[in-house]
């Protein structure tokens, strides 16, 4: 059985007048030292899937399959455990910005009493020299520092669980460019060296290249193309991807490529999401919604299946 495996998983927010589908029905797996990345753009329901798996948000149907155990389904809401560990878009939000980065790393296993208070000491300090930070950084306060060793701190915060999953939720998107791909090679380093797996959430699709080892893409609440990264970002064969590829690259100043944006608010049985915006719609599209199907090693959700190059 996979590390992680998510299936049929939803989720509704009802509000007054109408009901918003954020999340409506996904399927995926996450194997040992593998990281998958879910990309879509703002909206799509990324966040939303990231909360149900780590079991900080409730879904409306589904089930969650971690490390050989189903983990949701209990009356109460209960967090996923050490074992799986979520870094934020702003570490700075979950931190108090007067605790020194030695202080906020110990806080990570605490909650679990996972150490002796002289080695949960030694553990920390060798997870913070792990993720690049220097042993001056020890006593500076999370307020003095600078993004990316905020990042770097949230995520040794994180390995000090031991955690067999780390979810990123847009954990390099509010970086500098540099920054982002130092943090990136960490990620790479967790992976190879310690076979930690990662559920990595990006809305920039040139980002997953270099880390993820398959991708799903998320169009509307739904997983439209999933697959190996690189067959996915050489040939995409979802309308959405294709254009989402097409938009990856931008000239700079240029403000013409646009993502059509999804709407929420369409539910089951009005047909494919990207019917309104897709260049290669067939009659099916607009009565049915594809399922994702396998070709070739990929799962495509699409009534056109035809060569990714036509
Ligand atoms: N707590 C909530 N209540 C109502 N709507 C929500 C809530 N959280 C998210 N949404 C809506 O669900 C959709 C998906 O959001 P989200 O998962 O945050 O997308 P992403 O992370 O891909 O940007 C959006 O339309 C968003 O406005
Ligand atoms: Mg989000």
């Amino acid at each position: 059985m996979a590390l992680l495996e998510v299936r049929g998983l939803k989720k509704n927010f009802t509000g007054k007048n109408e009901t918003l589908h954020a999340v409506k029905g996904i399927d995926f797996t996450i194997e040992e030292g593998e990281c998958l990345g879910l990309v879509g753009e703002s909206g799509c329901g990324k966040s939303t899937t990231a909360n149900m798996t780590a079991r900080l948000l409730k879904e409306s149907e589904g089930d969650i399959f971690f490390l050989g155990k189903r983990i949701n389904g209990g009356k109460r809401l209960c967090a996923a455990g050490k074992e799986m560990q979520m870094v934020f878009q702003n570490p700075a939000d979950s931190f108090n910005p007067h605790y020194s980065v030695l202080e906020c790393v110990m806080q990570g296993a605490r909650y679990y009493k996972l150490y002796s208070k002289s080695e949960l000491k030694e553990r920390a300090m060798e997870w913070i020299k792990y993720v690049g930070l220097k042993e001056s950084y020890l006593e500076k306060k999370i307020g003095e520092l600078s993004g990316g060793e905020c990042q770097r701190t949230a995520i040794a915060r994180a390995l000090i669980c031991n955690p067999a999953l780390i979810i990123c939720d847009e954990a390099t998107s509010a970086l500098d460019v540099s920054v982002q791909a130092q943090v990136v090679e960490l990620i790479r380093k967790l992976k190879e060296e310690k076979k930690v797996s990662f559920l990595f959430i990006t809305h920039d699709l040139a980002l997953t290249s270099s880390v993820c080892d398959r991708i799903a893409v998320m169009y509307s609440g739904r997983i439209v193309e999933m697959g190996e990264t690189k067959a996915i970002l050489q040939h995409p064969m979802h309308p959405y991807t294709q254009l989402l590829l097409s938009c990856v690259l931008p000239a700079v100043g240029d403000d013409e490529y646009r993502v059509p944006e999804c709407s929420s608010f369409r539910g089951a049985g009005d047909g494919c999401d990207f019917y309104e915006f897709c260049p290669k719609i067939c009659t099916q599209c607009k009565d049915r919604v594809p399922d994702l199907q396998e070709r070739e090693g990929r799962m495509t959700a699409c009534f056109q299946r035809g060569d990714p190059d036509e």
